[in-house]
């Protein structure tokens, strides 16, 4: 007789209880969306598009996964650009965090590469930098060279294990300085690199965490565009492994009984809408440990830099067994968030006029499974 899966879920005053075969729930990961994880480490048979398989893992605001690649005819260069139907207009006005995630993309390229010895060289905004929003100038040239001694990068190891951590960490857990130092360390030139476990400092972020979400949920313009990228279950999610994804039976269940909709995210008082909610800000009051970065300047070349720094970090979370997770609402530069943006820079970056580039919590959680992704082929473009 198959067994069945039991999953009682609170709303305000009710408990329902959504029952599922195992069978049927063992069915639900999104395997098609997963599979450019598989195909990275199985790799293409060409230097190039081998470390393009690695570099799509970036991680990136939204999983928004912008990147359109030109391949170059000698096989060793490409033009990186960004696909403007894929910004965060909302949350992101100035494309920042995107911008970002080109620097993670680009710093997982380069790890890929001197895994195979090759050395990557970057001109970064070789037709200048976009202001005030990322326009269709590209983003870098690359270029492989052969020849150029390049030593391994041992963060590397970690990058198909690497997961961006939503759920709530263990609270019993406090982590050592000496770890938070080694994810310190993995930063880059030119990116300050900070991080506490501070009770006072850890609470004071905790609540600016939970604030700023609070801000971003409430607000129609930002929630929205998170909304609209959000897909439920394996179907959604294989037909566009881009966007937010909510996996798994649980999820599937609830959308299935109307509990978790889209339609219904967007109701203020939904149950849809208070547990987004909840459900962020309760993982935002776990944090054990919290890690930031700060530039002095702000430029579109700071802000790849910042996300070299960014995955490089995550990387040494990983190395560690510390699950990572961006809290960036309160780093965002629009209008609503202005008192959350003003008191992330006065506790993180001492008033002195530095920009915060990144903040994440750090502690303890099982790791979810992959984040989906595009095929490397659909990202590759002519032009
Ligand atoms: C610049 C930047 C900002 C991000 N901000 C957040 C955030 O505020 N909250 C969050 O849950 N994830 C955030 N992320 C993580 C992305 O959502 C994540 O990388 C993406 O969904 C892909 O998942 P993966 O990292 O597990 O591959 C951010 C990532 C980047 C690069």
């Amino acid at each position: 007789m198959a067994s069945t899966r039991r999953t009682i879920l609170k709303t305000g005053g009710a408990a329902v209880i959504i029952a599922a075969g195992a069978g049927w729930a063992l069915t639900r990961a999104p395997k098609e969306a997963r599979e450019p994880w598989r195909a990275a480490a199985d790799g293409f048979g060409d230097v190039r598009l081998d470390a393009l398989a690695y570099a799509i893992l970036a991680p990136n605001p939204h999983n928004m996964q912008p990147w359109r690649i030109e391949l170059k005819d000698d096989g060793l260069a490409f033009t990186i650009h960004c696909d403007l139907d894929r910004l965060l207009p909302e949350t992101d006005p100035p494309n920042r965090q995107i911008t970002i995630g080109f620097g993670c993309f680009l710093e997982l390229f380069r790890q890929a590469a001197a895994e195979k010895g090759l050395l990557a060289e970057f001109d970064y905004f070789p037709d200048g930098e976009p202001w005030p929003t990322l326009d269709e100038r590209p983003i870098a040239h690359v270029r492989l060279l052969e020849g150029a001694r390049v030593p391994r990068d041992p963060l590397f190891g970690e990058v198909l294990n690497r997961r961006t951590n939503r759920a709530p960490f263990d609270e019993s857990r406090t982590i050592e300085s000496s770890a938070l130092d080694a994810i310190n360390a993995a930063s880059v030139s030119g990116i300050d690199a900070g991080a506490t476990t501070d009770l006072v400092l850890v609470e004071e972020l905790r609540a600016l965490a939970v604030d700023a979400w609070t801000a971003e949920w409430s607000n129609a313009a930002t929630r929205r565009e998170s909304i609209e990228v959000t897909r439920i279950g394996k179907r959604e999610i294989n037909a566009d492994p881009w966007g937010l994804a909510l996996a798994g039976p649980l999820m599937e269940g609830i959308n299935a009984v109307g509990l978790l909709t889209r339609e219904e995210m967007d109701v203020t008082g939904s149950t849809s809408y208070e547990q987004s909610l909840e459900f962020y800000n309760k993982a935002c009051r776990t944090a054990a440990a919290f890690a930031w970065t700060t530039t002095a300047t702000n430029t579109r070349r700071d802000q790849l830099e910042a996300g070299r720094a960014w995955v490089r970090m995550q990387l040494a979370a990983n190395a560690a067994g510390i699950a990572f997770h961006p809290l960036s609402q309160a780093l965002q530069e629009f209008p609503v968030m202005a008192p959350h943006y003003e008191k992330a820079h006065q506790l993180l970056a001492g008033g002195d006029g530095r920009t915060v580039q990144m903040l994440v919590r750090l502690g303890y959680a099982k790791a979810p499974p992959p984040a989906p992704r595009e095929a490397l082929t659909a990202k590759l473009i002519e032009v």
